[in-house]
């Protein structure tokens, strides 16, 4: 078995915004987690190519939507290499591969007899691309401008019967409460279930939106957008492929670890939907995936938006400050599951004091004194000091608080561990003076073991911070020469180690 983690797969109607930066962030960060401490990983992320937005997107610009969505990827693509998302597998939607399988999930259920026809006329908001019902309108008794423009329609189209699994549904989230993470948007989606009242359209006439995958049985037809674009999850880990050898082997993969996701697509999309679409395909409730819901990225409290011109792009601030900074930045300020209010000046102070200052300084001062007093070398002492049991103690403390957050997911609260560490080390350098020690011939004993102990304490934090800051943490382990000893276990380096030379990992910006 692996880990299989994923993502949302981003609209290309579109450049990239913080907030695609941040889930890409998340989950890269969570996937190398599990690669380097956990086991065999693979981490899968794309783009959503087709629907009514990319057709209408392309059509402004006055290119074929498949030309149009084409460029966007380029730039997700470069976005992400800059960003060093380490991914195993691309989800883009215009894939043959991928078609391939939507259009058998869809042979299979007609089979099935989970989809049917049916004609249906009502009011259609344009910019959602779907159908209004009474529930959609305001207090005021109309439906608002987050609407868009709403027309009457009457279309025959094919539907997924979403209402005569509700009771399964209900009852598979109420027995498991891991399907969805943090506990509180489960409520949220229980409720969410209570109110389901009607079957979910899966087709769109061809006359009205052609930029879809077309139904195998049914060629006027193209496949509903959040349809295929769920079903990346199987398609791009090999579900009905056939044992393609350019797929990952599905059953190695699945079920999915997690499936992050922000807290706009919980509700209906992951959280009926596509529960509801794996049950009816066959998936067992052993077989369902877990949904990681992350929060919001504001702009001093408001929603970022591309009309408000308010939105952050993610590749001024790579070049401007280097992903590690961005990347540590976006995990250290945010409690995953709630929202954050981005600002760079932030940004630029928790480089400053976290990476720069702590880290940095506690990762140089350790090899250049290990250098000077010792030539670089380091030896394991045993000695009865209680600052030196102490940071050892912390130590195998703060691996274990960090395991345990990053099973829950809480990539902040596993930072904040590793840091208690940080700030002890450095703590540790002022209590003893090593300065001092080297002069006293008595104490070249504990010498040995405070330089020990700072050399180890950087060792193991720079293996937790490798998911988060992955080319600093190279660095560190570089100078360390350590990049080959992966234990989380305290005495790692052994005796006679020598270290490398020592230089600046992480530079300073002005505000
Ligand atoms: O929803 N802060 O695509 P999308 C944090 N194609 N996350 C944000 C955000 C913000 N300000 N804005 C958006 C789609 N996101 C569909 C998904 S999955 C089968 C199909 C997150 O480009 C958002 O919550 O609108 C979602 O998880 C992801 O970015 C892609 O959003
Ligand atoms: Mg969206």
């Amino acid at each position: 078995m692996k880990y299989f983690i994923t993502t949302a797969i981003d609209y290309t109607n579109g450049d990239p915004h913080i907030g695609h930066a941040y889930e890409k962030i998340l989950a890269d960060v969570i996937a190398r987690y599990h690669r380097t401490f956990e086991g065999p990983t693979f981490f899968l992320t794309g783009v959503d190519q087709h629907g009514q937005k990319v057709q209408q997107a392309a059509q402004k610009s006055g290119v074929q939507p498949f030309d149009f969505a084409q460029e966007v990827t380029r730039k997700f693509l470069a976005l992400w290499d800059k960003l060093e998302i380490r991914k195993d597998g691309w989800a883009a939607t215009t894939d043959p591969r991928h078609k391939k399988a939507v259009q058998k999930v869809l042979q299979s259920l007609y089979e099935k007899g989970e989809l049917v026809k049916a004609k249906y006329s009502g009011y259609y908001s344009v910019r959602q691309e779907q159908f209004l019902t009474d529930k959609e309108r305001n207090e005021a008794g109309v439906f608002g401008t987050e609407w868009g423009e709403v027309i009457l329609l009457e279309e025959e189209n094919w539907y997924f019967p979403l209402l005569k699994h509700k009771e399964w549904l209900k009852n598979f989230v109420e027995k498991h409460p891991d399907f969805v993470t943090p506990a509180f948007r489960r409520n949220e989606l229980l409720n969410a279930i209570d109110r389901l009242s009607g079957d979910l359209c899966v087709s769109r006439p061809k006359e009205r939106l052609f930029w879809g995958i077309e139904f195998p049985f049914d060629p006027n037809y193209v496949t509903f957008v959040w349809f295929d674009a769920l079903l990346n999850y199987v398609s791009f880990a090999g579900y009905l492929s056939d044992s393609d050898p350019s797929l990952p082997d599905f059953t190695e993969l699945w079920p999915c670890k997690a499936h992050i996701i922000g807290k706009d697509i919980l509700v209906p999309a992951h959280g009926i939907y596509w529960p509801i679409m794996l049950h009816a395909m066959g998936f067992s409730d052993e077989q369902m995936p877990r949904l990681l819901v992350h929060g919001w990225w504001n702009i001093s409290g408001a929603k970022m938006s591309k009309s408000l011109g308010n939105t952050v792009d993610p590749d001024i601030l790579a070049d401007r400050y280097g992903a590690d900074a961005l990347r540590y930045y976006l995990m250290r300020d945010n409690n995953v599951g709630h929202d954050s209010d981005y600002s760079e000046e932030n940004l630029v102070k928790r480089n400053n004091s976290d990476l720069a200052n702590d880290l940095g300084n506690l990762v140089n001062r350790t090899i250049s004194m290990s250098r000077r007093y010792r030539g670089g070398r380091i030896d394991p002492v045993e000695l009865n000091d209680d600052d030196l049991n102490s940071i050892r103690d912390l130590a195998n403390s703060v691996t274990g608080r960090y395991r345990a957050a990053f099973e829950r997911f809480e990539v902040h609260h596993a930072i904040e561990a590793a840091w208690e560490l940080v700030t002890r080390a450095n703590a540790l350098v002022e209590q003893k003076a090593p300065w001092k020690l080297a002069k006293e011939p008595a104490a070249t004993e504990l010498l040995h073991a405070v330089l020990y102990t700072l050399a180890e304490s950087v060792r193991l934090l720079a293996l937790m911070v490798s998911p988060v800051i992955p080319t600093a943490s190279e660095k560190i382990l570089a100078q360390l020469r350590a990049a080959d000893i992966r234990t989380l276990e305290w005495g790692g380096l052994p005796s006679g180690h020598e270290l490398d030379e020592p230089f600046p990992i992480f530079p300073k910006f002005d505000l």
